[in-house]
């Protein structure tokens, strides 16, 4: 049975979606998390929608059994290939995607209505954004660019990429120079987020913020936010390797990562 002690799930292709942890973290320190990084699938941007929508509901079913109160998807491209059948998989759990809250967030920002997406070539092939942010405004214009190498580039240590600053200034160059506002539109650019400053001098929108405001949101209407004055305890699994996982994980959060669990789904 869910109950208000029950933990969130989060889960991601990888790293990524740690920094959408950390801001869960933040705003519920006292919540209880469990995040799983499918890394041995990753990346997700590169898979068919079918391929991504099944390992996706096999992800939510392990979060399912165990328990959890919430699954946040912490992956723009999962968010576009399965929220909603995991929503109809799963009825009895809330599930929240990244996307909704950063075109909310991004359509709040724009001051000229002119709004750039980086993201995965999934997310981009989907209009994931697109889609979102011309139901929540007419006169948007929405600029996509799909940066195909940057999530394997972060999984595997981004400033190990000799040519990281040339693809940057490539992509950014894509988008049309009118834009003030840019979605980074996939949970592992936040990573990188001093060196896209660096090409990108307007608004920068990190959906995280957003939606760790609608877990909120949602568990206080559903009376599960978790009543404990103690710190909850995160515990982290991985489909595929683990040791770089906790090194890069450990810089995003900022703490020591105890444990990785590596299981197979
Ligand atoms: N963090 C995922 C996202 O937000 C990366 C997807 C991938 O594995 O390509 O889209």
């Amino acid at each position: 049975m869910i109950s208000n002690k029950s933990c969130i799930g989060i889960f991601d292709s990888g790293v990524g979606g740690l920094t959408v942890l950390k801001q869960i973290k933040k705003l519920l320190p006292k919540e209880h998390l469990i995040y799983f990084a499918d890394n041995n699938n990753s990346p997700y941007g590169d898979k068919q929608t079918c391929e991504i929508e099944a390992l996706c509901l096999k992800i939510a079913n392990f979060l399912a059994k165990k328990n959890c109160k919430l699954i946040m998807i912490a992956c723009n491209t999962a968010t576009v290939a399965s929220l909603e059948s995991i929503k109809k998989t799963f009825p009895e759990i809330p599930v929240v995607g990244v996307i909704h809250s950063g075109a909310i967030t991004a359509i709040a920002s724009t001051q000229n209505s002119k709004i750039g997406v980086i993201a995965t070539p999934l997310t981009i092939a989907m209009n994931g954004y697109q889609k979102e942010l011309s139901q929540l405004s007419k006169n948007v214009t929405v600029a996509q660019v799909a940066c195909k190498e940057f999530c394997t580039m972060i999984e595997t240590g981004w400033t190990n990429n000799e040519n990281r600053f040339i693809l940057l200034e490539h992509y950014i160059s894509l988008l049309p120079k009118d834009i003030d506002t840019l979605i980074l539109g996939c949970t592992h650019y936040p990573i990188i987020l001093e060196d896209i400053k660096k090409y990108f001098l307007g608004t920068i929108i990190d959906p995280a913020f957003g939606s760790s405001q609608e877990i909120v949101k949602i568990l206080k209407e559903k009376n599960l936010l978790n009543p404990s004055h103690e710190n909850g305890k995160i515990e982290f699994f991985v489909s595929g390797e683990s040791d770089i996982f906790k090194t890069i994980g450990e810089k995003i959060l900022n703490m020591n990562i105890q444990m990785v669990k590596k299981i197979y789904l």
